[in-house]
């Protein structure tokens, strides 16, 4: 079976085109030798199969596989067949009408039932899936057709995969080492008063004394490695609306872990009266009521940290000299909708991360990428002493967007840093408390941003996810500062009091 497009359709003609007849078949003959096998391999180019006219329409069954597909075919038609009919008979051509469009995609298995736009029938006979498409001129001039066969060949993968796999592929190792401590560190930081459950889904409330480590491990960072290597702090909005994942590419695929952000349909009090009303009798909050009085999302709360800030710099043309432009961001929180269950402060809801993001020449990007991971060594190894390790994984940037694999690029990718978690064991899985990205040209690209030189710009970011350097640190070493490393303690210095309960 092969992939098969099938296209019946009329071209409306300004006036009754039978005495045309002849000069439609010549031209028909004609373009199915010439422009509509331009580009295809060897015999397959797409092909008038049949056609008539009939009064003021001219009838077409136009057959095709991957290369000049049946759309294509019809625009490449429309043009030269208008301009003789116009030269020769005074007959202009109005418009395309579709009468039906099928596509057949080879398949050996059939898809589960889906709702997609377009798609009116969908079934699954004989090796192929069968779409029948409800599209119109517009729609096929803007390539919907394609859309549709991408997405079904990109299910049709993910199918015969069995399912995501991710790519991880190991870098580099430090030695083992001894563990001075072997439990959950969550436990034992609720243990010792550390932090408490927020009263939001994975969302803790940090005490003084854990808030004081997570403070450490930013000045860490700060006087390590932003400091000197010249980053420059930003603020990034915290609220991304669906324009920023769209150029960033969220949108494909970022659906099921965002927290969705709605407004008030309006901020008059009156509108509002109902609910507050509804509220002060019943000391129930009406969300049923609320959800009629708020408008559709807008977007949602922070994700990847970095996508917002590309509003800074979008659709500008910016002097060759400012780059490589080198910022981060440590101003507010991160959101993710965490699959169920119960989780410690490895995998949180909520979580606090120092986003680190640069810009440049290609290799300027790597550079500063070199850069980073050379100080991340020095950090992990000479001032929090971890067991850790570094892997290329599938990108965040495709991960996030739902895809597998690897870029395509390969100075492009993501590396993870992991380390061991004693409680769970050298042979489990290791934690991913950080990464670092060389981005290719995806940020420049999406959101239009050029250098004065006209040379193509890429990116990069790294994400300092604090939650997880407690969970990695902690497990390792545990709450004792007898047991953490001498340039942490140093760093640390006297660790607050909590607040007793009774
Ligand atoms: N933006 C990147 C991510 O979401 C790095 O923090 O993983
Ligand atoms: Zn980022």
């Amino acid at each position: 079976m092969e992939l098969k497009f099938e296209l019946k359709c009329s071209l409306k003609t300004s006036t009754d085109a039978t005495k045309a007849a002849d000069v439609v078949g010549a031209f028909i003959n004609e373009a199915n030798e010439t422009i509509l096998t331009k580009g295809a391999p060897e015999g397959q180019g797409a092909k008038v199969t049949q056609w008539s006219i009939e009064g003021d329409r001219i009838k077409l069954n136009v057959e095709s596989g991957r290369h000049v597909r049946v759309h294509d075919a019809m625009l490449r038609m429309r043009k030269p067949l208008a301009g003789k009919l116009g030269k020769e008979f005074k007959i202009g051509i109005r418009g395309i009408e579709v009468e039906s469009f099928t596509i057949e995609v080879p398949s050996e298995k059939a898809l589960a039932e889906m709702k997609i736009p377009y798609v009116t029938e969908m079934s699954y006979d004989a090796g192929a899936i069968k779409l029948v498409l409800d599209v119109d001129e517009a729609a096929m001039s803007n390539r919907i057709p394609d859309r549709i066969l991408t997405l079904m060949e990109d299910k049709i993968e993910q199918l015969s995969y069995g399912g995501k796999t991710e790519h991880w592929n190991v870098l580099w190792q430090s030695e083992k080492k001894e563990h001075a401590f072997s439990e959950d560190p969550t436990k034992a930081m609720m243990e010792a008063g550390w932090i408490k459950r927020g009263a939001s889904r994975g969302q803790w409330v940090h005490g003084p004394q854990s808030t004081k480590m997570f403070r450490t491990f930013e000045k860490i960072v700060l006087e390590e490695l932003l400091e000197p290597l010249g980053y420059r702090e930003m603020i990034f909005p915290k609220l991304v609306p669906w324009e920023v994942w769209q150029k960033s590419g969220h949108a494909k695929g970022v659906y099921p872990e965002i927290y969705y952000v709605c407004p008030p349909k309006t901020r008059d009090p009156e509108y509002w009266e109902e609910v507050i009303d509804h509220y002060k009798v019943t000391h129930e909050v009406p969300t049923a009521l609320i959800k009629e009085k708020i408008g559709d999302p807008i977007g949602g709360m922070c994700y990847a940290q970095c996508p917002p800030f590309w509003a800074y710099l979008q659709g500008e043309t910016i002097p060759t000299d400012e780059f490589p432009i080198m910022v981060f961001d440590r101003s507010g929180t991160s959101h993710r909708y965490e699959s169920g269950g119960i989780h410690g402060m490895e995998r949180v809801d909520e979580f606090h991360r120092i986003e680190i993001v640069w810009t440049g020449t290609k290799e300027q990007v790597i550079e500063a990428a070199n850069k980073l991971h050379d100080r991340y060594m020095h950090i992990f190894n000479e001032i929090l002493d971890l067991e850790w390790r570094k892997a290329w994984v599938t990108p965040w940037f495709m991960a996030q967007e739902g895809l597998t694999g690897v870029s395509e690029q390969t100075e492009a990718g993501t590396t993870d840093y992991e380390a061991v978690l004693p409680y769970r064991g050298e042979e489990a899985e290791w934690l991913e408390f950080q990464n670092v990205s060389v981005n290719g040209n995806k940020y420049p690209s999406g959101f239009n941003v050029k250098s004065q030189s006209g040379e193509e710009l890429w990116s990069g970011c790294s994400g300092v996810g604090l939650e997880r350097w407690a969970s990695a640190f902690f497990a390792q070493k545990g709450l004792d500062p007898e047991n953490w490393p001498e340039e942490f303690r140093k760093r640390v210095g006297k660790i607050p009091e909590g607040v007793r309960f009774l």
